[in-house]
């Protein structure tokens, strides 16, 4: 296999773990890049749901092997708890999880901080709806140099560098009405967590390059999605990580060159968890008959998602700064019971048609969807097994998102299971990028 690098192409959700946990068959080593676990990457195998937040989703295949990379911002009591419950359920991880030691750590203070701070912004409606797993902050500390990382959970001097800084961010947790936090409890907590980490904490960066010099496969797992891209995104209303292909190399230490493929993932509509604006958001009773069939509710919070028809001005954007080369299109399924499917060609904006996403989040919020319309096929997809054995209707909706984004589908995706999964081959020839 090529060594690819995985993205999501919408707002997030799009069914990446999924995927990946699909295209591990043919990789050798799978590879979080940024994010942290705000994540929630879901896959199914037969009767059993595993909902992965640091660890890539590559590690429910034995023998492969997984890598947190350094862009990944790591809670370390979090991490301790997903490989126990992996460990739990049959998997043996030793061996085949190695953590960056230049992973920056999320600490209770992180993710007070992060509540405390959608709290306050709640009346005002400019929370951001995040997570409240301490991701913003984390990634903030970082860029202000003051972050403490997984190498140094091994340092003797972690625990007193630790205290210094819970005393400090204790400081502004008061000034935001929030409780201070027990200084001995949060150290004791997080060097029990480092204990248990010490063994996968490595130098991820020349155990990369060698399996790249072995001519192994690498595949990149993205987390969250373009639209929620700290620089690409729609700002503020975005994580704060570069959740965009080239997040991939800054994230993990391997260069732009010994990449061969960027793999877009999208949902066939859209959805949203959190604020800010959603052009092609459905108020209405279709929006909620996709929330229910879908089952969009956050794998990592529960909440709700926002549902909406398919916006390829998103998806063409998403192209272009990611060099999407071929799609994966998940959740065709969903759309099976609907007479008819809208997909967004363009905006209106201030009485001009527009194909591109506006940097000024106002104007964006400002955007209105114009639609293209299609008959649904009104008969269930998910037993295919090939394009072929698609209903000529939702072969019709696929050739259209494909030509609308100038993309060819690789893989199409009509359940949550593994098998519910048809890969597009070459010769049905859908589209010429
Ligand atoms: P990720 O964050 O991109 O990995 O996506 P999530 O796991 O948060 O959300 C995707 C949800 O859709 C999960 O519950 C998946 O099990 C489910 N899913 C993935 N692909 C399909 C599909 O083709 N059809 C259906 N019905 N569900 C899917
Ligand atoms: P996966 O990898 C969907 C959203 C949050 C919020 C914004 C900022 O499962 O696709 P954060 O906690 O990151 O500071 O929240 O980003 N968000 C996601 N939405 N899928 C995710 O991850 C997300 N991770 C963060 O809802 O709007
Ligand atoms: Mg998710």
């Amino acid at each position: 296999m090529a060594n690819t690098v995985l993205i999501g192409a919408q707002w997030g959700d799009e069914g990446k773990g999924k995927i990946i946990d699909v295209l591990t068959s043919d990789a050798d080593w799978i590879v979080r890049y940024q994010g942290g676990n705000n994540a929630g990457h879901t896959v199914e195998i037969g009767s059993e749901k595993y909902v992965l937040h640091l660890i890539p989703s590559g590690i429910l295949r034995d023998q492969k092997h997984c890598v947190i990379g350094n862009g990944v911002v790591v809670d370390p009591v979090a991490l301790v708890s997903e490989i126990r419950e992996l460990q739990e359920r049959g998997a043996e991880l030793s061996g085949r999880l190695f953590v960056s030691d230049r992973a920056h750590l999320v600490f209770p203070y992180h993710r007070e901080l992060d509540a405390a701070r959608e709290e306050r912004t709640g009346s005002t409606g400019k929370n951001i709806g995040t997570t409240k797993r301490g991701i913003g902050p984390a990634y903030g500390d970082k860029a202000a140099r003051i972050g403490l990382r997984a190498g140094d959970l091994l340092d003797e001097a972690f625990p007193d560098m630790l205290r210094g800084l819970i005393a400090d961010k204790n400081t502004v947790l008061q000034a935001l009405d929030a409780d201070a936090l027990d200084v001995e409890s949060v150290v004791s907590e997080v060097l029990e967590a480092g204990r248990f980490l010490a063994p996968f904490i490595t130098d991820t960066i020349p155990l990369l390059h060698e399996v790249l010099d072995r001519g192994e496969s690498i595949l990149l797992e993205g987390a969250q999605g373009t639209m929620l891209d700290i620089d690409y995104g729609t700002y503020p209303f975005v994580t704060s990580s570069n959740a965009t292909a080239a997040g991939a190399c800054t994230g993990t230490g391997i260069p732009p060159h010994r990449i061969d493929k960027v793999l877009g993932v999208v949902k066939a509509y859209t959805t949203r968890v959190g604020e800010g604006p959603f052009p092609t958001e459905l108020l209405d009773a279709d929006g909620k008959k996709m929330a229910e069939v879908g089952n969009e509710f956050g794998a990592t919070t529960g909440r709700p998602r926002r549902c909406g028809w398919f916006d390829a001005v998103v998806a063409r954007y998403s192209v272009m700064i990611n060099g999407v080369n071929s799609w994966a299109i998940t959740k065709l399924d969903v759309l099976d019971a609907f007479e008819t499917i809208r997909v967004c060609t363009a905006y209106e904006l201030d009485g001009q048609r527009i194909v591109s996403i506006p940097g000024n989040i106002r104007t964006f919020g400002k955007c209105r969807p114009v639609y293209e319309d299609f008959a649904g096929w009104m008969e269930p997809t998910t037993g295919a097994e090939s394009f072929a054995e698609l209903p000529a209707l939702a072969q019709v909706y696929l050739r259209r998102l494909e030509e609308l984004t100038g993309v060819p589908a690789e893989l199409v995706s009509v359940g949550p299971r593994r098998a519910s999964t048809i890969r597009v081959s070459p010769s049905e020839d859908l589209v010429s990028a």
